[in-house]
């Protein structure tokens, strides 16, 4: 019985163009042209295809056909014969068709029952298929598929064979397709079980393929995945390298000598040295080669002038060019000093850093590139120049942003767990990122019980082990809570001590460890409603004057206060730079979100934006007023005004009439009560005695109008990029009204709405389709291109009851 099944499966197999490969080792005929030696296309054979288009979806489990008989039970068991939804034939017509990234679970509702931590929505299963044709002359080359990132656990099939089990949303998964694939007319197909379930943090995570997903064609010797390490270093006469290891892996079916050839390019894309090494690799395996190259007087990398060069890693193999691939490099220095804080390029910078997740208003945790940059963008408005990727890897798009706009960035780790699973996640972060200048500090875990015990040091120095041996370039670190004064502790098996809410033992640990660098990894913990001026612990509100934060944490001016003042300290890690889904702390329901950000969902600012960007801002005047000045039914009644500068003093005028005169506290501001009287309130501010800045906030009239910002004047017609649009109402002369709650209605054309959002924390309004309310006068529209659009507009209009509509044109190119 089993004999005849075997051979039926033998002939199928042999029809099957994926299994009929012929083995020349095994003297069986080549193909007319073998793709060992077939010439590369171009300078490099790799092709790299997003594959974030054209996929089904699926909401709800698929459970798997049950099996009964001999026969059916065998043959469910063997490769190529996954049954159920992860089938090859599966008919997936009926599913809906999507692009990623997608996030399934912020397209769901609202539910008092479900977790609030995690933002109040179900998260389940979901299915996803796809379908791959590859050409007939991609055989013999070395096909893979990436997925960079899927939440939370996920197991993937192609053409029926299981093919990788993730746990971890924040992991890439990477399946190698080269033995599997078909070719020519069968397409390949993927299928995707992904569990949004199992808990991997205590925030939003989200659900489904909310980072890209790649297919990657290499010649059959090429460069594995993160195969590159190429960071530039100082040596210690001062002379400036780039010591190039390329980890080159091989299908060919023979030995092959291989020649590695490695420029630098600057800037402007121009090779300015370039190296070569060679050697040998085995069939299917890997061989690592090494070059090293000489720099004279590089243009160093920093956060106020981000120069990014980049190193081409080229394999030759017969002295034809095969593969290539182009890494980010980054010349800079750095340093944390146990009483000097950290330095960059020998020069001192405190970090004014954000703890952030990966969650915006309308999207969940799937975010578009341009989104991820717009985010960044925020941030340098802010005078942010550290990020600390909280507390998982963050999407390489953020790497890649930091890298371009000069941020610093805190890599994390996920789960605190040094056994060979766990251990190959954290290898396989250091891999992916260690090229990017961004990155200063490996963080191998956040607030962990373990953390004052021998179990935690020896974790952790494992865990550095496993760092280190990867990149001993940069500082490993771990946010730690506690336990730091224990005779075996965390701090001992650091380079530099991370600490989250600490600061009344600021001073006794540098004290009691003078020779370790410390850097506050989280601090504050502030918490307000954007436009919001007075607490209500029954509406769920909290005053946006920077006076409430948790038990653990302090308010924005006195977390900062603390870190400003001790040079010991690197610098601050604020929790957190945007609100993000769930920890909706202090409140529960209908509070969906968290309010510790110095910005909104939306990524509007809030009262902490100002305070931090007076603090922070060190090349221009800042001059903010808080709050909005629509106070009627309040004549007469005190109302508190603060301002929040990097000027000397602020003179403050109601109507034209002095207030009076205070000088600026940097760290605290300046607060007045003013008798409300309607009108125009204004703050001038004074530096050596000379007026450089002034903010104004005036009584509105009623809104009469709405008014549409695109964050961006054209967008590129790929089906990729993305904006986000400002909605607001404003008054007839134009005045942006702070106190409107319209219920605004959106058309578009020439792209698609892909997201709506207004920084509510307790709004359960749907975050998909064509409606939202203002909150406290904004909201945001995220538009997004069609593929192919270009040479079009893209056009959104917005209507609401009783206001002028509104319409921004973007211009797709
Ligand atoms: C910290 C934790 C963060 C967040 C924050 C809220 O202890 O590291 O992830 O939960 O508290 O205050």
């Amino acid at each position: 019985m089993r004999r005849r099944d075997l051979l039926t499966l033998g002939a199928m197999a042999m029809a099957s163009p994926a299994l009929a490969q012929s083995n020349p080792a095994r003297g069986e005929a080549q193909p007319a042209s073998p793709p060992s030696t077939a010439a590369p296309a171009g300078p490099s054979g790799r092709e790299t295809i997003l594959l974030d288009a054209d996929w089904r979806f699926h909401r709800g489990d698929i459970p798997f056909p049950k099996v009964r008989g001999d026969s059916p039970t065998y043959e469910s068991t063997k490769a190529g014969a996954a049954r159920g939804a992860a089938a090859i034939k599966y008919d997936d017509s009926a599913w809906r068709g999507l692009d990623l990234p997608h996030d399934f679970v912020v397209e769901g509702p609202f539910d008092p029952d479900e977790n609030p931590a995690q933002g109040y929505r179900p998260k389940g299963v979901a299915w996803y298929r796809r379908t791959l044709t590859l050409d007939p002359a991609d055989r013999g080359k070395h096909l893979e598929l990436v997925f960079e990132g899927v939440a939370v656990n996920a197991t993937v099939w192609v053409n029926g064979d299981v093919v990788a089990h993730s746990y971890s949303a924040y992991s890439a998964i990477t399946v190698d397709l080269t033995a599997i694939a078909h070719y020519g007319d069968t397409p390949n197909v993927i299928a995707v079980r992904v569990d949004a379930d199992p808990i991997e943090g205590w925030w939003y995570e989200g659900g489904g393929l909310y980072r890209h997903v790649w297919l990657v064609k290499r010649p059959p010797v090429h460069l594995v995945a993160d195969g590159v390490y190429a960071h530039p270093r100082k040596r210690d006469d001062g002379r400036w390298v780039v010591p190039v290891e390329a980890t080159i892996g091989s299908i060919a079916d023979t030995a092959k000598a291989a020649t590695l050839d490695v420029a630098l390019l600057d800037p402007q894309g121009r090779v300015v040295v370039h190296g070569q090494a060679s050697g040998s690799v085995a069939p299917l395996d890997t061989a690592v080669l090494r070059a090293e190259l000489a720099v004279a007087a590089p243009r160093l990398w920093s956060v106020d002038d981000p120069a990014l060069y980049s190193v081409r890693t080229r394999v030759l193999v017969d002295g034809q060019p095969a593969d290539e691939l182009v890494t980010p490099a980054g010349f800079r220095t750095q340093r944390f000093d146990p009483d000097k804080g950290f330095f960059l390029n020998d020069r001192p910078l405190k970090i004014q850093g954000v703890c952030i997740h990966q969650d915006h208003a309308g999207l969940g945790v799937a975010l578009p590139d341009s989104i991820i940059e717009f985010r960044l963008r925020r941030l340098k408005a802010l005078g942010c120049n550290a990020i600390r990727s909280s507390h998982n890897a963050p999407t390489k798009a953020l790497l890649d942003a930091a890298d371009r706009m000069g941020f610093l960035v805190m890599d994390e780790n996920r789960i605190f767990n040094a056994s060979p699973d766990y251990a190959r996640l954290l290898s396989w972060l250091v891999r992916r990122d260690r090229n990017h200048p961004s990155v200063i500090l490996w963080s191998v875990f956040n607030e962990e019980p373990l953390q004052g015990t021998e179990a935690g040091y020896q974790l952790v120095r494992r865990m550095a082990k496993i760092v280190k041996d990867l990149d001993d370039t940069r500082p490993v670190t771990a946010a730690i809570s506690g336990g730091m004064f224990n005779p075996v502790n965390v701090t001992q098996a650091v380079d530099v001590v991370g600490f989250n809410y600490q600061i009344k033992d600021y001073d006794r640990f540098h004290a009691a460890h003078p020779t370790l660098p410390l850097t506050s990894s989280e601090d504050t913990s502030a918490i307000m409603t954007r436009g919001e001026w007075a607490t209500d612990m029954k509406r769920n509100l909290l005053a946006a004057y920077d006076g409430e934060f948790r038990p653990w944490g302090a308010t924005h001016r006195a977390a900062w206060k603390a870190i400003a003042e001790r040079p010991f300290l690197a610098g601050a890690f604020v929790w957190t730079g945007f609100d993000y889904r769930g920890e909706p702390q202090p409140f529960t329901w209908p509070t969906a979100s968290s309010s510790f950000g110095i910005m909104d969902l939306c990524g509007f600012e809030k009262t902490a934006f100002y305070i931090h960007q007076s603090q922070w801002v060190h090349d221009r005047p800042v001059l903010h007023l808080v709050p909005h000045w629509n106070w009627a039914g309040r004549e007469g009644q005190p109302i508190k005004v603060m301002a929040f500068t990097n000027c000397d003093t602020v003179e403050l005028r109601l109507n034209g009439k002095l207030v009076s005169r205070q000088a600026n506290d940097l760290y605290e501001g300046v607060t007045w009560q003013v008798p409300y009287a309607p009108g125009r309130l204004e703050a001038i501010g004074v530096t050596g005695g000379k007026v450089v800045a002034r903010a104004v906030v005036e009584t509105t009239g009623a809104p009469v109008a709405l008014r549409l910002t695109p964050d961006r004047a054209s967008l590129a017609g790929d089906g990729r990029d993305a904006a986000p649009i400002r909605v607001e109402a404003v008054d007839a002369k134009g005045r942006p009204v702070p106190t409107a709650q319209h219920a605004v209605r959106f058309a578009i054309e020439g792209g698609r709405i892909i997201g709506l959002g207004n920084g509510d924390a307790n709004s359960h309004e749907p975050e998909q389709g064509d409606r939202r309310s203002l909150y406290n006068g904004l909201a945001q529209v995220i538009v997004q291109t069609r593929k192919g659009g270009s040479g079009n507009v893209l056009a959104v209009t917005a209507q609401a009851q009783g206001l002028k509509p509104a319409t921004a044109r973007i211009a797709v190119t």
